[in-house]
């Protein structure tokens, strides 16, 4: 009988071995991947039988805690800013960089940097990105949480090859936010992602800013991830063991510390784990929420515990001068550490955090409700939404342009399940959408705002509305657990007019 880990194995083998068997199989599963997506089913899984056996490595032990400062990634600059548009070129190439003090690992990167440069972009102004595919194998880019045409969104089966550069629009016709972006090419997307193609995209408004909400260098982007080592600095991805990815990284460094002023800071949080769930705390300190994935909260949450499965975005403010200099604030999950705000110096602050922060729209009538099931498929060797994985040739829903709709998003792998519960999540392309409620009670703190990625508990059922305003054309939902989607826990929406 097929136990969790072997769902994973057998479905997600492709994303296995390469990985582990390190990055010289990588780049040959990255090839792979290409002719999957090209040939039929039976030729994909014969692939995934021909990479091969999982070699295994010892997992590294966690990093020494506090020995390296957590960097602030590089915000890009644009190449040209004109008219309406600011336009960017970005290579995707090989790295070697730094993440374990005093080793190298061979990365994917965004530009060279593990965390690929930051994006900023204003709402309402356009940004149009020219990526170079600069690797040995085929990509694409995804928006996360962009409101984006199907064209320049990174649907999965629409890659550019090595070689290759490939232009997309960004309109920013939506609020401020903190989004991302990272690979989404089918098969690969979470060993990409795993490998380092990842970065913020940051969109900021005017009135965001008469918020004055800490900002400048007080506002951080932290991306937090989980990785497995090799005793010489290498990346393992290794799917049947996902537990030996012990270290945790905060921008791309080891259980890293951070010097603050005593003052307010905002810290935009994002998980871009493939299949980690943070459970976040600052030992009792609180972490008041300004925004989740789509953009400002409409009031202020204080927390003291904060979830972020794959892919969520929180912002937090954080008040350190309620703190000594010489104080030392320890960000956790589940208890082990993460990150350390060390308090070292004095600094003015006229920020402020308002008690409202935004007004919601009114939800219009909805059209119709449709149910999303996610669980193991019939034949458990695949995942699946509504029993049925991932076939780019099958439209699994049809939307009319402009059409509001309730999804219930159903988990059907509970805990008295033959796998014995799975977490997982839910993301939705293009739009940002709403959570109604939970088994029928209020959506959790933190979700009263814009959402574009949720967790759905083993048996729970999330109501969540969206509208549908956007482009004609095809794009995705799935899991964020990336090893998931791969995993063909992915379905196809298809927007018409
Ligand atoms: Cu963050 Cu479809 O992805
Ligand atoms: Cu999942």
């Amino acid at each position: 009988m097929l136990n969790r880990r072997g769902v994973m194995l057998a479905a997600g083998g492709v994303v296995a071995t390469g990985a582990s068997l390190g990055l010289p199989a990588m780049w040959m599963s990255g090839r792979g991947a290409t002719a999957t997506a090209q040939l039929g089913r039976s030729e994909a899984e014969q692939h995934i039988m021909r990479i091969g056996m999982v070699a295994k490595a010892s997992p590294l032990q966690a990093a020494e805690p506090f020995t390296v400062e957590m960097p602030v990634p590089k915000v890009a600059r644009p190449v040209s800013t004109r008219g309406d548009t600011d336009v960017y070129e970005l290579d995707l190439r090989p790295a070697q960089v730094e993440i374990l003090p005093g080793k190298t690992t061979q990365a994917l990167t965004y530009g060279g940097t593990f965390i690929g440069p930051t994006i900023k972009a204003k709402s309402g102004r356009k940004v149009r990105v020219k990526y170079t595919n600069k690797l040995e194998l085929p990509v694409n880019v995804h928006l996360h949480g962009g409101h984006v045409p199907p064209e320049s969104d990174g649907y999965p089966m629409d890659l550019f090859a090595a070689g290759q550069s490939r232009t997309f629009d960004y309109p920013n016709q939506q609020d401020a936010a903190t989004l991302w972006y990272h690979d989404h090419t089918h098969h690969m997307e979470a060993e990409h992602v795993y490998r380092g193609m990842h970065g913020f995209y940051l969109i900021e408004c005017e009135s965001e800013q008469q918020l004055r909400l800490p900002s400048g260098q007080y506002d951080v982007p932290i991306m937090l991830r989980d990785a497995h080592f090799d005793a010489s600095g290498g990346l393992i991805l290794d799917v049947e063991h996902p537990e030996a990815r012990s270290t945790l990284l905060a921008n791309g460094r080891p259980l890293p510390f951070f010097p603050v002023a005593a003052r307010k800071y905002r810290f935009r949080l994002l998980n871009s784990s493939i299949h980690k769930i943070f459970e976040l705390d600052l030992g009792g300190v609180e972490m008041i929420q300004i925004a989740s994935d789509g953009g400002l909260l409409p009031e202020p949450v204080t927390r003291s515990k904060l979830t972020l499965a794959p892919a969520e975005r929180a912002e937090i403010v954080v008040d350190f001068s309620r703190h000594a200099i010489g104080s030392k604030l320890v960000l956790s999950d589940t208890g082990a550490p993460v990150l350390r705000f060390d308090v070292t110096r004095q600094a003015a602050d006229d920020s402020r955090v308002p008690t409202r922060l935004r007004s919601m729209p009114a939800l219009p009538a909805p059209a119709r409700t449709r149910r999303m099931k996610l669980a193991v498929a019939p034949s458990k060797m695949a995942y699946a939404i509504n029993d049925l994985s991932w076939d780019p040739d099958r439209v699994d829903t049809v939307v009319q342009n402009g059409t509001t709709e309730i999804w219930e998003i159903y988990n059907a792998d509970t805990v008295d399940s033959e796998f014995g519960g799975i977490d997982h999540t839910f993301h939705l392309h293009m739009v940002q959408f709403r959570v109604l409620d939970r088994d029928g009670r209020p959506p959790l703190p933190g979700e009263a705002g814009f959402k574009d990625t949720v967790l759905v508990r083993p048996g729970e059922t999330l109501r969540i509305q969206a509208t549908f305003q956007g482009w004609p054309g095809k794009y995705v939902y799935h899991c964020h657990m990336q090893e998931h989607n791969v995993a063909g826990m992915m379905a196809q929406l298809e927007i018409v007019r």
